[in-house]
């Protein structure tokens, strides 16, 4: 389905009824990354899994892509739904987008689910590191010089040589991303606020996880913000890297599951 939110086409999926589970993918990624996800939840809960602006089958204003604007797309694709506050199941880009949702619309938030993720802002060498690339992107006119420079990172080895056709897929969805998208999400990820100071102000349920083999994000930033979290449950997925809903979908499910079943 595909609705104008914020005078931007947004596609999105929404299946089952129940607590609405809030699924926001990565970048550069797509809802795919959710679909073993929204497959086993979808017959107990409300699955809704977008596409971010300029992500996916999504349009791609140019600009940049600041995380409280995905937040106000959100906001507005709830409320579209008629839904009441949900679980922000964020991964990645999609974590500090959920950090974002939560400063600005905490009435909306039932839970949260960190996965892969971290709340600092970026370093000035990451911020830099940000620009060059979008820069790169901008120059080849195409997504080759994101997915060189991340690929690698995206999946461990281990599961990659459990399933070779991973990489390819997730290659493929990567490559999907428009270029605006692209540029328009480093650059807003670059500007992002630091989220740290939100951390000891949680007051929902939250359960984070992480792939112990992720070498973008290391597990050591789930492991302090689990710390910082009153309450938070942490579950590091070894053998697993950066991406753990298809790489370990079923360990993922199981945890997401019995987490959901006790809130
Ligand atoms: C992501 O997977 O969303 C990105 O790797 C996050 C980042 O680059 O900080």
């Amino acid at each position: 389905m595909k609705t104008l939110f914020n005078d931007v086409h947004i596609h999105y999926e929404a299946q089952g009824s129940g607590l609405p589970l809030l699924f926001i993918h990565g970048f550069p990624l797509s809802r795919m990354i959710w679909q073993p996800q929204a497959q086993a939840l979808h017959q107990e809960f409300h699955v809704i899994t977008p596409d971010l602006r300029g992500h996916g089958e999504s349009a791609a204003p140019a600009g940049f892509y600041e995380m409280q604007t995905f937040a106000d797309d959100l906001l507005a694709l709830l409320q579209h739904l008629q839904c009441g506050p949900a679980i922000l199941i964020g991964h990645s880009m999609g974590g500090y987008i959920a950090f974002a949702f939560l400063r600005q619309y905490p009435e909306w938030v039932k839970g949260l689910v960190l996965v892969s993720t971290r709340a600092a802002a970026d370093s000035p060498e990451g911020k830099a590191g940000r620009e060059a690339l979008a820069q790169a992107v901008e120059k080849a006119n195409s997504a080759a010089p994101v997915v060189a420079k991340m690929l690698t990172n995206m999946i461990a080895p281990a599961s990659i040589a459990a399933d070779p056709n991973l990489k390819t897929e997730v290659e493929r969805i990567m490559s999907h991303t428009s270029l605006n998208g692209l540029a328009g999400g480093l650059r807003g990820m670059a500007t992002r606020a630091d989220a740290q100071d939100l951390l000891a102000a949680v007051h929902v349920p939250t359960l984070i996880i992480a792939g112990a083999a992720d070498a973008l994000i290391p597990p050591t930033e789930s492991e302090n913000m689990a710390k910082a979290i009153s309450g938070a449950q942490l579950h590091l997925i070894e053998g697993a890297g950066h991406l753990p809903s298809l790489e370990k979908p079923e360990e993922m499910n199981r945890v997401l599951q019995a987490w959901l079943r006790k809130i």
